[in-house]
């Protein structure tokens, strides 16, 4: 729950005011132009960022998984699969494999080491380790940006079938579509709404 959170750097205001509670499961989509405050948003949620005023509160069990375009979290030195195992260490091999070819990881792609994945590989890799992960609310920041259409559709299934909690930031209608958000964040403003489709025609928007 962010309550009454401000952030300014230097004299740019970047927003002022924001309430926003997200429930067990909850599914909100944040739009809004560029530099108008959405990863600026996330970071705070995700306690990366401080606020200027007001706070966050996490709820009890809550478990927050953050997806950040610029740096991911990936350990580059461990395999595709030890990534996934950092996360998720009850897994067998089995398991980690069939959760890795969900998405689009082959056999062989599971010994690689991180580093020489592509950037849309280690896109697909760091959602496949939050997916994993017993995170329950994830803050995606732009997560389809840079896929190739292959890798797209997994995130689109994952996004679709994940049961926890998302915060979607997204240019991309069809990650919109795959959330199917019950509210709206509109930065920088901060106004939240329920979500109905004409809210589609500002999805692309820049
Ligand atoms: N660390 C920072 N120092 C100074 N200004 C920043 C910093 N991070 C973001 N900003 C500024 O804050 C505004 C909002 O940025 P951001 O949250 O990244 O917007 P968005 O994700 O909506 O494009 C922009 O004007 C940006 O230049
Ligand atoms: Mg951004």
């Amino acid at each position: 729950m962010a309550k009454d959170i401000s952030k300014a750097y230097g004299s740019n205001i970047v927003f002022a005011g924001i309430n926003l509670a997200i429930d067990k499961g909850s599914r909100v989509v944040i739009l809004g132009y560029n530099g108008a405050g959405k990863t600026t948003t996330l970071r705070i949620l995700a306690g990366e960022e401080t606020a200027d005023t007001g706070e966050v509160q996490y709820g009890h069990g809550c478990k927050i998984g953050y997806f950040a375009q610029e740096h991911d979290t990936l350990d580059l030195d461990s395999t595709v699969l030890e990534n996934l195992q950092h996360v998720a260490p009850n897994l067998d091999d089995t398991q980690a494999r069939s959760m890795l070819g969900s998405f689009l990881f082959s056999g062989d792609d599971a010994m690689k080491p991180a580093r020489v994945l592509s950037g849309g590989e280690k896109t697909r890799l760091a959602l496949a380790t939050l997916v994993t992960s017993k995170a329950n609310v994830l803050l995606l920041d732009e997560p389809t940006n840079n896929l190739d259409p292959a890798s797209r559709d997994e995130i689109l299934k994952a996004i679709a079938k994940y049961e926890g909690a998302i915060v979607l930031v997204t240019h991309d209608e069809g990650a919109v579509q795959a959330l199917q958000p019950e509210r709206v964040l509109l930065m920088p403003d901060g106004d939240e709404d329920l979500w109905n489709d004409e809210y589609l025609d500002l999805v692309a928007e820049e």
